[in-house]
């Protein structure tokens, strides 16, 4: 595509959760309660759809923010990310409620089996008319291995190891069935051509599967794929498998820097870096005008607890924060023991200046469980228009994962203030092309 003749991806990162990216989201006074029923979510879905985003999205992981004090006590109670529902139900009531509106979701591929995962996301597909996507994540930390019977999360580049065999297993058995399988004939009894369906029987290092695969090809083939490594290894896998990729970029020049550098990873891959679509998780807080904006990022950054930032920093970086004084320096040994998202603690050491930064750096810099986490455009329709533009023609990206500082407001806000600014800059589409998501 011509520089000229881009436009942006636009997706809505959510969660079936207590409260959205921002943990203290379900502190705000505008926040919708029934977040545990159908409706909550078809409301979402017809909102981003009526805003013709791309996709909607929700992000997951298989335990509690629970590695802080190595207790659950004051995330449960303080609401930190605790309640967390599986996403297929929630995927297919947003499908049944919009038509053109993909619809994603995050699968592990270190606590699911590969056969499991494609038969669900393909099933997703065909039912809901081409329009599903799988997150494929590596899962990050101990408490969810303990949920799933181990010890501890396997080592990083491990995780990867498995996860390359795992998309092997599972792109085999989207294969299996030719699109013109199907025949079903009464007059001749034939249901399916047999020539036409075919046996995977994978035997790798981590997985045996034999297939045939039970459920014939959607409208696009199979499933969207994303992906969201940012280390080396994790942004390898992502150039060699995934069509949509999220990243966290703390800000805009180490976007550029990451964009040109994740584009050069997909052609050493083989592939064509203008079909791998490349978006920063962002917050946006938007108002009629610029002061209604900035009041409203005011309220909502005050709702924040240092408990929010504690509990998800432990999380992600699958290490005990209690363990340190707020002004102690990590040491070498404790930083590279450090097996989650290390792409937060580069960040951290980067932006601080600092080997050895302290507890109270990495709340800082890597804005964990703050509006400071993402990026963060706060203005009228046309101020974060002029950010998104910047970003999106540097190029920094081609389009947007939008967190949500509250739910659904922050959407609806972007809805009506911002993606109509877009679309008359020519940066957002009109509308829906073609019938599928890919
Ligand atoms: C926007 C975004 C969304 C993510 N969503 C999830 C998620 O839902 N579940 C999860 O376990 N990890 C999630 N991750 C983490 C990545 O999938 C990946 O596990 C992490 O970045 C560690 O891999 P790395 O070391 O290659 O970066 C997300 C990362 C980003 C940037």
């Amino acid at each position: 595509m011509k520089q000229a003749d881009r436009q942006m991806v636009m997706v809505g990162f959510l969660q079936a959760q207590n409260c959205s990216n921002y943990p203290a989201s379900w502190r705000h006074p505008g926040t919708a309660d029934d977040f545990m029923t159908l409706e909550y979510y078809q409301r979402i879905a017809r909102i981003l759809e009526e805003g013709k985003f791309h996709l909607a999205f929700f992000d997951d992981r298989l335990a509690m923010p629970d590695r802080y004090g190595d207790s659950f006590v004051e995330a449960v109670r303080n609401g930190v990310r605790v309640v967390k529902m599986d996403l297929v139900p929630a995927l297919t009531a947003m499908g049944l409620a919009t038509r053109r509106l993909g619809l994603g979701a995050t699968y592990s591929t270190t606590y699911y089996e590969p056969f499991h995962v494609a038969r669900v996301f393909a099933t997703l597909d065909l039912m809901l008319g081409g329009r599903a996507a799988w997150n494929v994540v590596t899962s990050l930390n101990n408490s969810e291995a303990a949920n799933f019977g181990q010890r501890e999360v396997l080592a990083h580049d491990l995780r990867y190891e498995r996860a390359e065999e795992f998309m092997e297993v599972v792109l085999g058995h989207w294969d299996a069935w030719r699109d013109d399988a199907l025949v079903m004939d009464r007059q001749s009894g034939v249901f399916a051509d047999p020539a036409k369906v075919s046996r995977l029987d994978h035997r790798g290092q981590w997985f045996r599967s034999r297939g045939p695969f039970t459920v014939p090809r959607s409208a696009q083939g199979r499933p969207v794929l994303i992906q969201a490594g940012q280390s080396g290894r994790g942004q390898n896998f992502a150039a060699r498998w995934a069509d949509l990729v999220f990243v966290i970029y703390a800000n805009l020049e180490v976007a550029r820097q990451g964009y040109r550098g994740f584009k050069d990873a997909v052609a050493a891959a083989g592939r064509n870096p203008a079909e791998i679509a490349l978006a920063p998780a962002i917050y946006v807080i938007t108002g009629e005008t610029q002061s209604i904006a900035e009041d409203k990022a005011a309220m909502i950054d005050n709702l924040a607890k240092p408990i929010d930032t504690l509990a998800l920093l432990s999380e992600v970086l699958n290490f005990d924060f209690a363990t340190k004084e707020l002004d102690d320096p990590f040491t070498a040994e404790e930083l590279a023991a450090i097996s989650g998202l290390q792409a937060i603690r580069d960040r951290v050491v980067q932006l601080s200046g600092k080997a050895n930064p302290t507890v109270r750096d990495f709340a800082t810099f890597s804005g964990r469980g703050r509006l400071r986490e993402f990026p963060l455009f706060v203005g009228t329709g046309a101020q974060v228009a002029d950010q998104l533009e910047e970003w999106f023609s540097a190029p920094a990206c081609d389009g947007f994962v939008l967190a949500a500082t509250h739910m659904p407001g922050a959407y609806e806000d972007f809805v009506r203030l911002v993606a109509p600014e877009l679309r008359r800059r020519g940066l957002f589409h009109n509308d829906y092309t073609g019938n599928t998501l890919r």
